[in-house]
């Protein structure tokens, strides 16, 4: 068993420090910290449910090292939610949308949609698919989640979200 080191990170807008080993993945530290929003899926890259945004950009926290993140900024859904409009919107909207059914998946394809939404994407279905396309969903066969970012991206355009 190796010795565990401390790193400092900044997660949902507050500095916190994790104590791990140095093998251990970014979703296990958080969900060992109690971030329990960060669904732990396959643990291998494929299925997207770990998906939070780091430094601004959607990542596969099951394949990232907790010790490559010290002095970075992550944010998951469940943080997103509480400080960023836009993210609350997008929340919203899969609920209107009934783009949740057993909601397992559902954290990780609204960070993907954030990142989308943020980065200037636009209400252009394809291109909404192919920035869930590292998301897989069990449930909805994915045209509802398309429906609910679609909705907000043409919330952005007619300037009705900042
Ligand atoms: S748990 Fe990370 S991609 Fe599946
Ligand atoms: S809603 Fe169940 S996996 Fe997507």
């Amino acid at each position: 068993m190796c010795d565990k080191i401390k790193i400092n990170l900044v997660v949902n807008g507050e500095p916190v420090t994790f104590e791990v080993q140095p093998h251990v993945s970014l979703l296990r530290a958080l969900r060992d910290n109690y971030y329990y929003d960060v669904k732990c899926g396959c643990e291998e890259g494929d299925c997207g449910t770990c998906t939070v945004l780091l430094d601004g950009i959607a990542t596969k926290s099951c394949i990232t090292l907790a010790a490559a993140c010290e002095g970075h900024e992550v944010w998951t859904d469940k943080g997103l939610g509480y400080n960023d409009a836009l993210a609350a919107r997008l929340q919203a909207a899969f609920v209107e949308c009934g783009s949740i059914q057993c909601g397992f998946c559902s954290p990780g394809m609204i960070v993907a949609g954030v990142h989308y939404l943020k980065h200037g994407g636009k209400a252009d279905r394809r291109a909404i698919k192919r920035s869930i396309s590292g998301n897989l969903c069990r449930c909805t066969g994915y045209v509802k989640i398309v429906d609910a970012i679609y909705k907000v991206a043409q919330e952005i355009e007619r300037g009705a979200l900042a």
